[in-house]
């Protein structure tokens, strides 16, 4: 059996990429410095699959810990790396908390395995690459552009480090997937997102909002040139999502990759506006949502959703959930964690 590291294993995708790894037959070893995520995650993730995975608490920036931690599990297949800061705000005006956790974590991790003769990497990279695309649906080829935070560079930095690094350390094969907007949480209700303090993101703000927690959903704006006037993007199931990870480790575990590091756009090929999600909400969830529209928020793109067709015909995955299955599977989620004798 093929032991897998996941790096970040604790949180929203990571956990759900656990899950998916273990019904696949691998061993997975998480490690997670538990910043944003909780050590009760790991019975989830049992209650799923009947099998507790390993655990380490690790900090990446403990440079001696994780450097003990990779002479300790020296056997490792695969790694996919998650561990890192991804509130966008909370990157502009903290940055350098951002290229320490974000940037030379991963160049700890590398220094580690560059040597092996045989490493799988998968990387946990994001739309935001691309910054306001000038094409819909956004290609693996349309230009990286200047990101709008410091948390989209790290994202471009880490491809970055991980080409160069790949061209020169043979036994390290890595694929990127640059994700667009995860959403949702696994169908049994053991997982799902977390969110510390008030959500930045909007399902979480809508579901929380629903259950009671928050007064109303601000719309961040309906003067934008889309066709309801609010911005569009790509939401996808986590399920949906993690499996995709689980399809490209076994790209390069089993060799069938063609080059020693490779992007995929992982999205639904589907744009949705912010008033179709909350559109969906109220249809699955059979309820009225409360919101108001108010200014746009700095930073937003006005569109993203992705060209899934390298996705489909090279990597051999698809999205396969609808967006209401998702809100639906999200609804369910929150009113679990809220009333968790459900
Ligand atoms: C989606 C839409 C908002 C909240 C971010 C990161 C991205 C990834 C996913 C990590 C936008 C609108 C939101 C609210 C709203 N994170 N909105 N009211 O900004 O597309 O992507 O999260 O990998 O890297 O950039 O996601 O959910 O914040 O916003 O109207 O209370 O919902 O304006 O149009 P975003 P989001």
């Amino acid at each position: 059996m093929k032991k897998i590291l996941v790096t970040g294993g604790l949180g929203y995708i990571g956990s759900h990429t656990v899950v998916e790894l273990q019904l696949a037959g691998f061993e997975v070893v998480i490690i997670d410095n538990l910043s944003n995520a909780s050590k009760d995650v790991l019975q989830g993730i049992e209650r799923i699959t009947g099998i507790l995975p390993a655990f380490e608490e690790l900090d990446l920036r403990d440079k001696q810990a994780t450097i003990s931690f990779f002479q300790k599990y020296d056997d490792i297949s695969g790694i996919i790396h998650f561990a890192a800061s991804k509130a966008v705000g909370e990157s502009v005006s903290n940055p350098l908390l951002y290229y320490e956790n974000n940037v030379s974590t991963l160049i700890t991790v590398l220094q580690q395995i560059q040597h092996k003769k045989k490493i799988s990497f998968i990387f946990s990279s994001s739309c935001t690459v691309y910054g306001q695309a000038k094409t819909m649906p956004i290609s693996e080829n349309a230009p990286i552009q200047q990101a709008f935070s410091p948390y989209g560079n790290t994202k471009q930095i880490g491809e970055e480090i991980l080409l160069d690094t790949a061209k020169i350390a043979s036994g390290l094969h890595v694929i990127s997937l640059r994700y667009f907007n995860p959403i949702g949480a696994h169908p049994s209700t053991e997982i799902g997102e977390l969110p510390d303090g008030v959500p930045q993101n909007l399902v979480p703000f809508i579901t929380q909002t629903a259950i009671g927690l928050r007064k109303e959903l601000s719309v961040f704006g309906n003067d934008y040139p889309t066709e309801d006037g609010t911005c569009i993007r790509d939401y996808i199931h986590v399920v949906d999502l993690a499996k995709a990870h689980v399809t490209a480790l076994k790209r390069l575990l089993d060799d069938t990759h063609e080059a020693s590091f490779e992007v995929f756009n992982i999205g639904t090929g589907r744009g949705s506006s912010v008033l179709e999600v909350i559109e969906s909400f109220e249809r699955v969830s059979k309820q009225q949502l409360q919101y108001e529209i108010v200014a746009r928020r700095e930073g937003d793109v006005i569109s993203a959703y992705a060209d899934t067709t390298k996705a489909n015909t090279v990597l051999g995955w698809k999205a396969t959930s609808t967006l209401d299955e998702a809100m639906l599977s999200a609804w369910k989620w929150e009113q679990k964690i809220r009333k968790p004798n459900n």
